[in-house]
Order: C-alpha cells, then sequence, then structure tokens
C-alpha cells in the first residue's frame, strides 16, 4: 500500500472537444507523490492540466486514466479530508466573511465558542480583522482570495490543496502570506500541494518542485529543493543555495515557454 499523503500514478485526461470536435488529451502520464509532511509545488504552463490534478485529489473529476491515492486509498467521490483552495475565490456571497470561514467548523459540529474563537484567529492570520460582517462584494479581490485561505485553514487538513492561493494578491500581501504559509505547514506538519506560476514561489516554498509540460502534460522534471528552513521569502537571494535551485527548475520549464531571442 502506498503510504503517501497523495499519489497520483499514470493519471490521463481527456476532455470531449466542443461539437464533433476531437478530444483534447490535457494529461498524458503523469505519476508523483506527496509524502507525509511534504510541500510539493507544481509549474506548468497555462492550460497544461494543474487545476485539473488539483480537482483529482478533491474528488470533484474522475481521472480518464490512472489513479489518484489519498493515504492510500483511491479517491472516491468528494474528499472532504483534504483542504481545497480554488482557483477562484469561492466564497457565499449571501453570508458575511465571518460566516463563510465559520462554515466548515459548523459542518464539523465544532462548539459555537470555540467557533467564534477559531474565526476571530484564522481572521487574523490573514490580515482581515475588522472585516468579519462584510459581505463579499464588500471586498476586494485579494481580500477575498485571503477569506478564502482562511476558510481552508481554519479546520487544520492535514493535507491542503493550494491552487494559484497567491496569484490575486499584491506583492506585499503575498510575501506575508508565503512566510505564514511556511510556518503554518511546518508547524502543522501538513502535507501541501501547491500550483503556482511562480518559480520563485516554487522554490521559496517548497521541498519538491514538480515540472509538467505544455498539453498533453508530462512531467519534465522533479526538483528536490534542499534550502534550509526556515526561508526568507522576503529577501530570497539571502537563503543559501536559491540561485542553483532557481536556475535548476527554470532550465527544465524555460523549454516549454516561447521566448524566442528574448532571454539567452
Ligand atoms: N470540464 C472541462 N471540459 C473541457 N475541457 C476542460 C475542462 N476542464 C479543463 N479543460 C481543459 O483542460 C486544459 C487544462 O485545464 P486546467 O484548468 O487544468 O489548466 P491549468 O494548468 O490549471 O491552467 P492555468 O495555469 O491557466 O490555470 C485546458 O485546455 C482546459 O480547456
Ligand atoms: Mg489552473
Amino acid at each position: 500500500m502506498d503510504a503517501s499523503a497523495l499519489a497520483f500514478t499514470k493519471i490521463r485526461q481527456e476532455f470531449p472537444g466542443p461539437g464533433s470536435a476531437p478530444p483534447t488529451c490535457v494529461l498524458d502520464g503523469v505519476s508523483f507523490a506527496v509524502r507525509e509532511g511534504e510541500f510539493i509545488a507544481v509549474i506548468g504552463p497555462s492550460g497544461c492540466g494543474k487545476s485539473t490534478l488539483l480537482q483529482m485529489a478533491a474528488g470533484l473529476l474522475v481521472p480518464t486514466g490512472g489513479q489518484v491515492l489519498h493515504r492510500g486509498r483511491p479517491v472516491a467521490g468528494v474528499n472532504r479530508e483534504v483542504g481545497f483552495v480554488p482557483q477562484q475565490a469561492q466564497l457565499f456571497p449571501w453570508k458575511t466573511l465571518a460566516e463563510n470561514v465559520e462554515l466548515p467548523l459548523l459542518l464539523r459540529g465544532v462548539a459555537p465558542a470555540e467557533r467564534r474563537v477559531r474565526v476571530a484567529q484564522a481572521l487574523a492570520a490573514v490580515d482581515l480583522d475588522g472585516f468579519e460582517h462584510h459581505f463579499p462584494n464588500q471586498l476586494s479581490g485579494g481580500m477575498q482570495k485571503r477569506g478564502s485561505i482562511a476558510r481552508t485553514l481554519i479546520y487544520r487538513p492535514d493535507v491542503i490543496l493550494m491552487d494559484e492561493p497567491f496569484g490575486a494578491l499584491d506583492a506585499q500581501t503575498r510575501m506575508v502570506m508565503q512566510s505564514d504559509l511556511q510556518t503554518l505547514a511546518i508547524d502543522a506538519r501538513a502535507s501541501v500541494l501547491f500550483i503556482t506560476h511562480d518559480i520563485a514561489e516554487a522554490v521559496l516554498l517548497a521541498d519538491r518542485v514538480v515540472v509538467l509540460s505544455q498539453r498533453p502534460s508530462r512531467m519534465l522534471a522533479d526538483v528536490a529543493i534542499d534550502l534550509p528552513r526556515p526561508r526568507n521569502v522576503f529577501e530570497p537571494f539571502r537563503n543559501p543555495g536559491y540561485e542553483a535551485a532557481y536556475e535548476e527548475v527554470w532550465s527544465r520549464f524555460r523549454t516549454q515557454i516561447a521566448l524566442g531571442s528574448r532571454v539567452h
């Protein structure tokens, strides 16, 4: 039995084309695992199937071929044991921010007094205290995104799926969130599968970076990032070994981007 937190084995995904168009093969034999307590970042060109992989782990999509194991068991149906921060913040528009963030605790039968304390902690952790009673349409895009992160982390899932969680944030908030996520993941010994477009972010946060190719997507590389922790996300160049790790990931990824003569 596979004891990994999550294991993707020979994942293949085809989507039907529109009308009579042939199907599109998105993922073609992708295999990798997230071991217990490990932080894996996945990078790959837009449209290569990164969000599709997370949807499979969350149990929202059954792959055309291959299988996804969560703690050795096939994912079948919606996987409520993993925390999922989707690419688009999806707060319920008719609920306040505090009600949105509280929801996972309500569903798990946590007592009201504890719910209040944990909601306050979760909102403070993403710097949203004072906005408890705002509705999502009264928050900026970045604030909604942080609310969606608070809603996932509040129930302390031990496997966390994050789809470009910091992409919509301003550069300063993003660094603070990266730093907090690093601390949180280490403290909670959480296993994290983290999608990003940002090589620097992948190198700063991850134990391993999985690089995917263009569609039909295959694994190009699985790069171990052996920088000491905790890492300084505010001044990346101060981490010993950072430049070499960045270079290694970039050398694999650059083949997938049309650069022409832009870089030598
Ligand atoms: N339900 C669906 N039906 C048909 N095609 C789909 C469906 N979901 C995804 N696709 C296609 O699969 C491909 C991969 O989509 P996916 O959202 O996984 O990409 P991605 O790597 O997350 O891209 P991005 O970096 O832009 O977020 C795209 O070409 C998309 O059009
Ligand atoms: Mg995506």
